[in-house]
């Protein structure tokens, strides 16, 4: 059976909310996690969907998984399946993280192409290339990538882009190569430095963590470790929208605000007074109408592309007009047709969108795509002028742990709606 939020507009968010582990981080360190045998442990792990959801592929190549709360527990054993090819491997996209340890430990693997949100073409051309560069052959075959290498040497690496899950593979199976690897051009997200730490505890020799160019020292064997995810800094950043948008004050405990500071920026053109504290958190104060800010979605340091639905939700409701660029996926655009049901003033054309704010939005039925945008039109209903009805909430529940109950706390009306769509 479906299930739908009913968000009441008009609300106005105040309080203190807490952010936990980061969805692209914790899933990237779990496939980690088959690097060594033995037990390794994750903590900060985040209350979502995807957790369970990996945990099922690890056990498909013959992990022990325990997930208690937010503490993961991977038993690793000595002898691994190289076949990923469950039909856990089909519902999220950071599953393919697993090709880059399975390749590294075993020399082969036989991984299915990932499924994930559906925001636009996400080809493995990098992946493979990166695992070719190492000495191994790819194929996509019966929709799954194998890839076989006799031995894996270290070499030089250039990446098109600075793709995070091709970086994180080539990352993972050169841990375990003979000599050294120089990835270039190579992703910087905060992301890859928890993953980078992670690998360096786990007893990896890696240089230029959250640098273009990452250079790894292949080791012989790595060993297990007790590692704490990264504060999401999506999630994170989420909230800060939602302080804007609703002229609110929240206070957001659990990221580190460096990871935001472009972000932050955005959001003080837009009028609010920001605090942050150390490596802890950030407090965002709205007092007026927010004013328009333009955004530009690039890999980190940039904007980040999953802010993208709530850069054009928060200038659905702001003063003046913004144009938004998307650079990365050409199909997070769909999102502006479900905020203008909610009359929201937008048109695209290409990788633009302008958006001319409006003093408020009108409540409608709205879609959820994937997880961000579901997260945007959640937003974008607290904004308009009676209940908005949100649909597919799944996507949300899969990147925001307890997302309904924290908005309710903070002052939102919402409520989760059991029922199947009575959609036109
Ligand atoms: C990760 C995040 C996702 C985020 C994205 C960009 C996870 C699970 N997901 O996805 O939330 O939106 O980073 O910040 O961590 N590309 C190629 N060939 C490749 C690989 C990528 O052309 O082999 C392209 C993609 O189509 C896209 C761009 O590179 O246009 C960036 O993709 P990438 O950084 O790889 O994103 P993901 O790791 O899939």
């Amino acid at each position: 059976m479906s299930e739908h939020f009913d968000v009441h507009g008009g609300a106005r968010l105040v309080g203190e909310v807490e952010v936990v582990g980061a969805k692209n981080s914790v899933l990237k360190l779990m496939a980690a996690a088959l690097l060594a045998e033995g037990t390794t442990t994750i903590t900060n792990c985040p209350q979502i969907l995807d957790v369970p959801l990996m945990a099922d592929v690890l056990r498909s190549v013959g992990c022990e998984v325990v997930i208690d709360g937010g503490t993961a527990t991977i038993t690793t054993p000595a002898e691994l399946s190289h076949r990923a090819d469950s039909a856990a491997m089909g519902k999220l996209r950071a599953s393919v993280c697993v090709l880059g340890p399975l390749v590294g430990r075993l020399k082969k693997a036989i991984v299915a192409l990932p499924g994930g949100d559906a925001i636009g073409q996400r080809p493995l051309d990098m992946h493979q290339s990166g695992l070719r560069k190492l000495g191994a052959t790819t194929t996509i075959e019966h929709g799954c990538v194998v890839a076989d290498a006799e031995t894996l040497q270290g070499a030089q690496v250039w990446l098109d882009f600075p793709s995070v899950g091709a970086t994180e593979n080539i990352l993972m199976a050169a841990v375990l190569a003979e000599g050294t690897t120089v990835i270039d051009n190579a992703a910087r997200e905060p992301e890859i430095v928890d993953i980078c730490t992670m690998l360096t505890e786990m007893g990896a020799k890696i240089e230029g963590a959250g640098t273009s160019t990452l250079t790894v020292h292949g080791v012989e064997t790595l060993h297990p470790t007790e590692h704490r995810v990264i504060g999401d800094r999506i999630v994170g950043a989420t909230w800060a929208f939602a302080a804007v948008m609703t002229r609110g004050d929240l206070t957001v405990t659990g990221v580190n605000p460096h990871h935001l500071d472009l972000v932050l920026e955005k959001l003080r053109h837009a009028g609010a007074e920001i605090t942050t504290f150390d490596e802890k958190g950030f407090r965002v104060v709205q007092h007026d109408r927010p004013k328009s800010v333009d955004f530009v979605t690039l890999p980190y340091p940039g904007f980040a592309t999953d802010l993208q639905p709530f850069a054009v939700a928060l200038s659905a409701v702001s003063e003046g007009t913004a144009m938004i660029t998307e650079n990365l996926y050409e199909a997070r655009f769909r999102f502006i047709e479900e905020m203008m049901r909610l009359s929201a003033d937008a048109r695209t054309d290409g990788h633009h969108a302008v958006v001319r704010g409006v003093e408020q939005l009108s409540s409608a039925p709205v879609w959820a795509s994937d997880i961000r945008a579901g997260a945007g039109l959640v937003l974008a209903g607290l904004c308009a002028d009676s209940v908005t009805e949100v649909w597919d909430v799944f996507h949300i529940d899969r990147g925001y742990p307890h997302f309904v109950e924290n908005l309710n706390r903070l002052g939102a009306q919402i409520q989760r709606v059991a029922g199947d769509p009575d959609r036109a």
